[in-house]
């Protein structure tokens, strides 16, 4: 989990550092994700908010999970200089793994660029199905690990300092393959491109994941 003190100086270059992807792509890509987001929901590693100018009014109420203390910062003055289109906003401090909501609270959980980093993805993912309501929707936008042999033997390579430098992000998770045995049912995944980024963070995976009905949350 992200440490109790955080990562400052991500943080406060983590928008700069983005610039050119948002520019050159992520931004629409954000923003096609989000149009599926509908009723209560919920963001995981919301960071400094980059997705919340691409919610829209379906969106009924907006919690924004972040537990790096100088992210949740930076998200709170972007939640009061930019207020999301949702009525209600509210950012809490909580690891994706241990998300203090009951079974089914929310219909819509979103995860962009954050199944790279946190400590425990199946946990993470487990607490996602755990909180959306039967029927209710995960959607995601996740860089991953490639596809071809020779750039993930890049990634593995590079998995160690780039840690360092991205604030605990790994390079070469296979989060398709995690995703896949969440218990969720996959209902679009397609495989994208990291806008303007390193040849190693390229490849990506976006789409969408529903939480099966007439299933418990202990149940498959
Ligand atoms: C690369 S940033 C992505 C931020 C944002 N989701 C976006 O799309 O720009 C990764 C985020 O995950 C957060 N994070 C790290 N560990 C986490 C955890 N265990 N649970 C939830 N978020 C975590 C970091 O603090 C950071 O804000």
């Amino acid at each position: 989990m992200a440490e109790q003190h955080g990562h400052p100086i991500f943080a406060r270059f983590y928008d700069r550092l983005l610039a050119g992807s948002e520019k050159g792509g992520l931004a629409e890509m954000r923003e096609s994700l989000l149009a599926g987001a509908s009723g209560r929901t919920l963001e995981i590693g919301a960071g400094t908010g980059l997705n919340l100018s691409h919610y829209n009014g379906a969106v009924t109420e907006l919690v924004l999970a972040e537990p790096d203390p100088h992210m949740a910062d930076r998200l709170r003055e972007r939640v009061a200089a930019e207020p999301p289109a949702a009525p209600a906003v509210e950012v809490i401090s909580a690891p994706a793994e241990e998300l203090p909501f009951d079974d089914g609270d929310f219909d819509t959980v979103v995860s962009t660029l954050v199944l790279c980093t946190v400590e425990d993805p199946e946990r993470a993912l487990a607490e996602a199905r755990r909180v959306l309501a039967p029927g209710g929707r995960l959607l995601f936008l996740e860089h991953v690990r490639a596809e071809s042999p020779r750039l993930a033997w890049w990634q593995d390579r590079l998995e160690r300092p780039w840690k360092r430098i991205g604030a605990g992000c790994h390079t070469n998770r296979p989060t398709g393959e995690t995703l896949a045995s969440a218990g969720l049912w996959i209902e679009h995944l397609e495989r994208v491109r990291f806008p303007k980024s390193p040849h190693f963070l390229r490849p990506m995976i976006r789409g969408t994941a529903t939480r099966p009905e007439g299933v418990t949350a202990e149940g498959g």
